[in-house]
């Protein structure tokens, strides 16, 4: 869809501003740079204008007035983004939750938090933990992105092994499509089969299909004791063999097992200086195992007597147990030591795949030959949820104008691996072309139909997802 003219963009703009409370719309230069771009810095556009609702009814007026209108509108988050998905395009209007900010409710009987979509998933996770429960969901961008934003890319993170992904976490959600209407589907229930599963259709897509405006998420009791360990291993066969060793042995409490390749682990020692590796000598892998219980001592007694056993079949060559929350807290900077890196491997490509694991050495061995072989100034940074077969790959060329090249070599292999190009961070409009590697024409033709049906005149973040 083409900008609109400047008469239009004006008349919009006044009827927003009519519409909406006081400063709830921004024009330049009030804007700044704020709103051009998610965290991947990539294709920065400047908005045409920002409008923040302060309630559901403001985001249906913000959303009829645009489709009258055919204005193209990118809805934000928190703008942590890492596929390009809320990043503006030229003459988008960015419709930003961030005043849509709160929790609501949190009910201890049927454990459940009520938020409005704008609220950070830090405070969602903080207002559980007050009431004694747990919100088991997690990752590195807590502090700045939204609960809406983390349901709409269906976030995954550091406790999926357990507890699932976002989708597994929301009982009720209310949205407003492209044409205003406002769909509520609160549910607090567990079980509730009556008709279709409507929030689903929401959770995952991204903003292309309505705005998410309030959520339901289901809460877990909070576990009170916690084990943390890193240890070292020299193969990646012996990295999967430990997962498989931790999965028995801590049969049920294991909450996180992420790896750690040589090349990120060893880039993100040089490049955050207050970051020290608890091991004297390098190591081609690094895992982070932990796990939650209810009695810390047989806790920690299960989880020793597990790394012994690694250790003694050789599976892991040295491993170091938190003793403190914070040599906890060291361990998980250093896996988590990924946003600070970043800013220094600008201009990246951040991948995000998924496979058997059983094809990982062959995807990852076929990568490094083929970035060799045609880019080989390329600094290629493996780390993961290794136990929900997600690996991320953080590339750098230094140059930004091979980073398609990057894409095309990556997700060629994927899609020859039968893996997914979006494990979790979702497919944007930086994947959005290479949709084709993971979905069948027919899966693809479907979305297109999903999405005609319920945002006919194509406003609501169009170019994202759905290859055109
Ligand atoms: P934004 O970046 O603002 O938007 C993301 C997409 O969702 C866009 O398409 C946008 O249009 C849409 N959207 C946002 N809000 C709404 C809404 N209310 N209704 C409809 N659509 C909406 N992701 C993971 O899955 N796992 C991780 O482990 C993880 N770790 C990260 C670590 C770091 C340091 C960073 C920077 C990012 C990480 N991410 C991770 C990616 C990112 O944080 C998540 O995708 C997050 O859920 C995005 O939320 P946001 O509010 O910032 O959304
Ligand atoms: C993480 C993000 C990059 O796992 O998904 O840290
Ligand atoms: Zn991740």
């Amino acid at each position: 869809m083409s900008a609109v003219s400047v008469s239009t963009r004006d008349g919009i703009v006044y009827r927003l501003r009519n519409q909406l409370a006081d400063g709830a719309v921004l024009t330049s230069p009030e804007i700044g740079e704020r709103y051009s771009v998610d965290y991947t810095g990539e294709n920065a556009q400047a908005p045409l204008a920002v409008v923040r609702p302060g309630s559901t009814a403001e985001v249906a007026a913000v959303l009829r007035t645009c489709s009258e209108f055919a204005q193209p509108v990118v809805v934000q988050g928190g703008l942590t983004g890492l596929a390009g998905g809320a990043t503006p395009r030229k003459g988008e209007i960015a419709l930003s939750l961030e005043r849509l900010n709160g929790v609501e409710e949190l009910d201890p009987v049927s454990m459940t938090i009520t938020a409005r979509a704008g609220t950070p998933l830090q405070a969602v996770q903080d207002a559980a933990a007050d009431a004694g429960l747990l919100l088991p969901l997690d990752f590195g961008a807590r502090g700045s992105c939204h609960i809406g934003g983390a349901i709409a890319t269906n976030a995954g993170g550091n406790q999926v092994i357990r507890f699932g992904m976002a989708r597994n976490l929301v009982l009720g959600l209310e949205a407003v499509l492209a044409d205003g209407t406002v769909i509520s589907s609160m549910n607090k229930m567990l079980k509730n089969n009556a008709g279709y599963d409507l929030k689903q259709l929401f959770v995952g897509t991204e903003g292309t299909l309505g705005v998410i405006t309030r959520v339901v998420l289901r809460l877990a009791p909070r576990l009170s004791s916690r084990c943390t360990a890193l240890c070292t291993a020299e193969s990646f066969g012996n990295v999967v063999d430990l997962l498989q060793a931790v999965q028995t042995g801590l049969a049920g409490s294991i909450s996180a097992y992420e790896v750690m390749w040589a090349s990120y682990y060893d880039k993100v020692l040089e490049i955050v200086e207050t970051l020290r590796s608890p091991f004297a000598d390098p190591h081609p892998f690094y895992v982070l195992v932990e796990s939650e219980g209810v009695d810390q001592a047989t806790d920690d007694e299960r989880l020793e007597s597990v790394l012994a056993s690694a250790l003694e079949s050789q599976l892991i060559t040295d491993a170091v147990i938190a003793r403190s929350e914070n040599e906890r807290q060291t361990f998980w900077a250093i896996r988590d030591g990924v946003g600070e890196i970043t800013p220094a491997l600008s201009p990246y490509v951040p991948l995000d795949v998924s496979m058997d694991i059983k094809v990982m050495p062959r995807f990852l061995e076929s990568f490094d030959r083929a970035l060799a072989a045609e880019l080989p100034n390329s600094l290629n940074l493996v780390f993961g949820h290794l136990g929900d077969n997600n690996l991320h790959l953080f590339v750098t060329t230094g140059h930004e104008a091979e980073n398609d090249r990057v894409l095309e070599l990556a997700y060629g292999l994927v899609g020859e691996c039968g893996g997914s190009i979006s494990a979790e961070h979702g497919v944007g409009s930086l994947k959005r072309d290479f949709l084709h590697h993971s979905r069948t024409p027919k899966e693809i033709d479907l979305m297109g139909r999903l999405k005609q049906a319920l945002d006919p005149r194509g406003i609501l973040n169009p170019g994202r997802v759905i290859p055109s």
